[in-house]
């Protein structure tokens, strides 16, 4: 038998118009355009405004993006895993809410709760179920509007997120391209820095837990930041050395966009140069789960097939991992006309 592996063979995309710039912050709390730049890397972040509409509003965007770049139907797709920690709704799922509204009928669906590491760790999912022979069209979408459980008046936290969704399309190969291989690892003890306390079954929303600031992110920086530039270099260096890759081989890293300052230790620790490493936060901030397939979806048209690709994230949990993929496609039979 043939073995299977799985290929990223799209990247779709959306992100919210409305744009909050380091200028407009530093009117909402004691901040500044340079303290920000210069620890954080951001510039701006987009924000989902309209009324009612969680992530899936940005989630089925994306996917009818790949939809219809692809000219895939949606009575094709075999299983929609949503990567987020914003859900519509503590439950049903929003990979449901993505597929009633995009037309996916009868597919599988459910959320992974991965935090920054959750577009890795559903990635890897939906390998496992091509390789197995399970499924044969699958879509990764991270979806998060950060906006949601964001104080706008914690300077601390306020400044690093922004609100996107984007999706891949993972299908079956027999050729030798695809997701190869990748480290995916936890440690629960980190979760208290980290985390939005209430909501939960812990501590239902209450009057009291809505006065105590419970249902926004909490974040002791400081130590997220060491943990997160050990972890995230650890990974992508073992992960480059247990698939024979030298830094001049590696075309392209792709890490988690939560500080210019964890991406430039990552590459470092790597020996890449800056060029080889995909760089958006000063646009977008820290989408949670779609800073990675935002990446690819940007720079797609610059991929070619076989290259070999880094993806690489840290976040709550916490939560950690690298991912390495030799590339499927030329990103240039999308995008044609450009
Ligand atoms: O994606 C999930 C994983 N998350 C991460 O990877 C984030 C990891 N952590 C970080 O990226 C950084 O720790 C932050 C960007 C969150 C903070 O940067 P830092 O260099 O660690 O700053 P700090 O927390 O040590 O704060 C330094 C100073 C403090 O003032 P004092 O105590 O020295 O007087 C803060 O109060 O900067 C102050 N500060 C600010 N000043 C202006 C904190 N936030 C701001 C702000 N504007 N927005």
């Amino acid at each position: 038998m043939e073995n299977i592996r799985a290929t990223i063979t799209a990247v779709g995309a959306y992100v919210p118009e409305y744009i909050l710039d380091n200028h407009e912050l530093s009117k909402m709390v004691d901040t500044s355009n340079e303290w920000i730049m210069s620890r954080v890397g951001i510039k701006e972040r987009h924000i989902l405004k309209e009324e009612g509409e969680g992530s899936s509003f940005m989630g089925v965007r994306a996917v009818q993006d790949l939809l219809d770049k692809t000219g895939v139907k949606p009575e094709e797709i075999d299983l929609v895993i949503c990567a987020t920690i914003t859900p519509d709704h503590a439950f049903p799922a929003t990979a449901n809410i993505i597929c009633d509204k995009v037309g996916i009928r009868n597919a599988q669906g459910f959320d992974m709760n991965g935090a920054c590491s959750g577009f890795l760790y559903s990635l890897d999912v939906a390998t496992k179920f091509i390789e197995t022979g399970s499924k044969k069209k699958v879509i990764v979408v991270g979806a998060d509007k950060m906006s949601s459980i964001v104080d706008y008046t914690d300077r601390t936290t306020c400044v690093l997120f922004g609100d996107a969704s984007a999706a891949v399309l993972v299908e079956p190969t027999t050729e030798d391209i695809g997701i190869k291989d990748s480290i995916l690892e936890s440690d629960g003890a980190g979760r208290h820095f980290l985390y939005m306390k209430g909501g939960g079954s812990a501590y239902p929303s209450s009057h009291e837990t809505i006065d105590a600031k419970m249902h926004y992110v909490y974040q002791d920086g400081k130590t997220v930041f060491k943990h997160a530039v050990s972890r995230m270099a650890d990974v992508s260096v073992d992960i480059m050395k247990r698939n024979n890759i030298s830094p001049e081989e590696l075309a392209w890293l792709v890490p988690h966009q939560a500080n210019l300052r964890i991406i430039d230790a990552t590459a470092k620790r790597m020996e890449i140069k800056k060029e080889q490493v995909m760089i958006n936060i000063e646009r977008y901030g820290n989408t949670t789960a779609a800073t990675i397939p935002l990446c690819l979806w940007e720079w797609e048209k610059q991929l070619n097939k076989g290259d070999n690709i880094i993806l690489a994230a840290f976040g709550a949990g916490f939560t950690w991992g690298a991912t390495y993929i030799k590339w499927g496609y030329d990103g240039s039979k999308y995008h044609k006309e450009e």
